[in-house]
């Protein structure tokens, strides 16, 4: 996967591309993670990239010019039709089944905003959709994007480990995930649950849908309603919620 950054911050991203697991997929050339800083394309003498919105009011816009250019230049460094995303509040709240489809994405060019916003005419010829990380205001869309590259980059295959675990963890299948523990099973008096001793996997495994079932119930019960749960799931759920 190729991702192009275009930001008026590249020096944010630096170590946050070169650490960790984001680091290893990028050495392992599993994804290549490109910056722009869209400052280069300004070409006015003082390299200016905002200016007064038409019809008065507060902060500033990031102007067409800069933006056209930056644009034209970064699509021209792609061999396939690359998917330009905006980071922006008013985009499509990213969830867990974008971040997979995006994960199947080869070729993504990311524009990161700032001031009041980006000159409407930018979004209307380039981009092809825009995504929100949350119901919240940034400074700026760097990083949302850090958010979405994160997300994306650790799905592709290679990146992590174990595909087991990412089947497993929160959100892929609309439940949270179970408790985890590890040695010792016993810390100042603070026990590891038995069950996670006894070698039994079938109780293990049982054990782990329940707290799974219950950590939903508790902490986000809108998400049960789009899990696939089995008769035994729904008998576990109702006990539960008897004990709640
Ligand atoms: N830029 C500013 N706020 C944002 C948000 N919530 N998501 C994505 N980009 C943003």
């Amino acid at each position: 996967m190729r991702i192009d950054i275009l930001t008026l911050f590249p020096e944010l991203f630096k170590p946050f591309i070169s650490t960790s697991i984001m680091g290893r997929a990028i050495e392992n050339n599993l994804v290549n993670i490109n910056t722009h800083n869209i400052r280069d394309f300004a070409n006015n003498k003082h390299r200016q990239v905002d200016d007064y919105p038409y019809g008065g009011g507060a902060g500033m816009v990031m102007a067409v010019q800069p933006l056209y250019d930056a644009l034209d230049h970064v699509i021209g460094l792609h061999d396939l039709k690359p998917t330009i995303i905006y980071l922006s509040p008013q985009g499509r709240v990213l969830d867990q089944a974008m971040v997979a489809d995006y994960s199947r994405h080869t070729n993504i060019i990311l524009l990161c905003g700032h001031y009041e916003g980006i000159d409407q005419r930018v979004i209307d010829k380039y981009v092809d959709q825009e995504i929100s990380i949350g119901d919240y205001v940034l400074t700026g869309g760097e990083l949302a994007a850090m958010v979405f590259v994160d997300s994306v980059t650790r799905l592709i295959p290679g990146v992590l480990g174990s595909s087991d675990s990412i089947l497993e963890e929160s959100h892929t299948n609309h439940l949270l995930e179970y408790p985890h523990y590890t040695r010792p099973s016993n810390y100042k008096g603070d026990k590891v649950p038995e069950v996670l001793l006894s070698g039994n996997h079938k109780e293990i495994d049982r054990w782990r849908r329940t707290q799974s079932l219950k950590n939903t119930l508790i902490k986000r019960p809108d998400m049960l309603s789009k899990a696939e749960l089995s008769d035994e799931d729904q008998m576990l759920l109702k006990e539960l919620k008897e004990h709640k």
